[in-house]
């Protein structure tokens, strides 16, 4: 089940692919890091294909799409090996096609009336985001009043330095983020920063 499998996760990195080709190497060091976790982000063409190359290699890893806005991006990602999609924002005609088609998916909210959109939709696991530029943790406390039951993956300024924070709060599933591997980071085929960067975030 998605909300399992994100709980087990805890923090998954939030990964932009401009060259597919970078996906394997990328792949092998988030899973030698200990975080055999992506998001792999629909904000360059690689996407799908990036997905695709990671799901083949390292079939036990743990593989979303994340920044997913049309029905179009859902059927690829899913296509390539995706197993769960996530949106930025309360994107309904995607939140709607997932639930109709069994997909795991997990929308993005930050405030209440998304969030009621979303519990409407029948969904208790959501994307808080941009979570630390709509009020972080503060935020999240005063949200559970109306909504105990919401869980939340939270990303959006997520770093080491909060990270402690975020995963102790009983609210929050998930955090994620791409401070693990900028599209930088990745581009410069920095491959063992990321890899040594993961195995800090992991312990
Ligand atoms: C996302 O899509 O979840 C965010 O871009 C991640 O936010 P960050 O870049 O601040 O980590």
């Amino acid at each position: 089940m998605l909300k399992d499998l994100i709980w087990k996760a805890g923090l998954i990195p939030v990964v932009v692919l401009e060259d597919a080709d970078d996906a394997e190497p990328l792949a092998g060091a988030l899973c030698r890091g200990g975080l055999p976790y992506a998001e792999v982000t629909f904000r360059t063409d690689a996407a799908a294909e990036s997905i695709r190359r990671i799901t083949r290699a390292y079939p036990d890893m743990i593989v979303g799409a994340g920044t997913v806005m049309t029905t179009d991006q859902v059927r690829e990602a899913v296509d390539a090996g995706a197993q769960f999609i996530v949106t930025p924002g309360l994107n309904e005609p995607v939140m709607n096609y997932c639930i109709e088609e069994g997909i795991p998916v997990v929308p993005g909210v930050m405030d209440t009336y998304a969030i009621e959109k979303a519990i409407a939709a029948g969904l208790d696991l959501l994307k808080f985001f941009p979570a630390e530029a709509a009020g972080g943790l503060k935020m999240l406390k005063a949200l559970s009043g109306p909504y105990p039951k919401l869980r939340y993956m939270a990303t959006g300024g997520i770093n080491e330095s909060n990270l402690g924070d975020y995963l102790s709060d009983p609210r929050i599933a998930a955090v994620g983020g791409s401070w693990l591997c900028s599209a930088e980071m990745v581009r410069e085929g920095r491959f063992d920063e990321i890899e040594e960067k993961t195995r800090r975030a992991a312990e």
